[in-house]
């Protein structure tokens, strides 16, 4: 019989175990109330990667669209993701996912990520990010601030609720509707 051991480095996040990878930086988790980010340029400007994991394998894509707000008296972000992305699949595969946002120096990552999917190569491998987890969620050891989520609702977009209908022909003349997930954020992480 083959045994599989692997051996799991500890990262201590303040007084909460996270593993996996080889953590280089430490995080400290701080209060969703001190995050002091301008939300339309973290996301729509700087962008984000959307992570998760499936069956032990993870996934990543780039969203600049999505947004940080209060929904049913929970913290909450909500992301957009279209049917063709390999990283849906995880994402409907699991609980929880992360939101993780970096410097300006990750960008072309970031790029990357964004232009090519999971479903074609290894991208993560090639893209050279460090994969840490908190809580058995996945993110980055190379962002600066991280969002650790948990699912609530998803919604497919439907073409008779768009009230505003040039949106449906100008966003989606293939019909490709995003699915709308809000997520919980029960994490925040910052580099210290
Ligand atoms: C700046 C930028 C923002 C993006 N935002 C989104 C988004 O919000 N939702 C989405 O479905 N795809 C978005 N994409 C496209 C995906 O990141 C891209 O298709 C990616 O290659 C999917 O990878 P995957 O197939 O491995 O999941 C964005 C791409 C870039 C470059």
């Amino acid at each position: 019989m083959k045994l599989n051991v692997r051996i799991c480095k500890i990262l201590v996040v303040d007084n909460h175990i996270c593993g996996w990878g080889d953590p280089v930086k430490k995080f400290k988790e701080i209060d969703i109330n001190e995050i002091n980010e301008n939300v339309f340029k973290l996301i729509g400007k700087d962008w984000m990667l959307v992570t998760a994991e499936k069956e032990g394998q993870v996934n990543a894509m780039t969203a600049s669209w999505g947004g940080l707000g209060v929904i049913w008296s929970r913290n909450v972000a909500y992301v957009v993701i279209r049917p063709q992305r390999y990283t849906k699949e995880f994402i409907d595969g699991s609980d929880t996912l992360s939101l993780s946002f970096y410097d300006e120096a990750y960008r072309n990552k970031l790029n990357y990520l964004g232009s090519v999917s999971g479903r074609d190569e290894d991208k993560l491998a090639k893209a050279g990010l460090t994969r840490v987890d908190c809580d058995g969620v996945p993110y980055f050891d190379e962002a600066k601030l991280v969002l650790i989520c948990r699912k609530l609702y998803a919604q497919e977009y439907k073409p008779e609720c768009f009230i505003d209908k040039s949106l449906d022909g100008k966003y989606y003349p293939d019909k490709d509707y995003h699915t709308m997930y809000i997520v919980e954020i029960v994490k925040a992480l910052i580099e210290k």
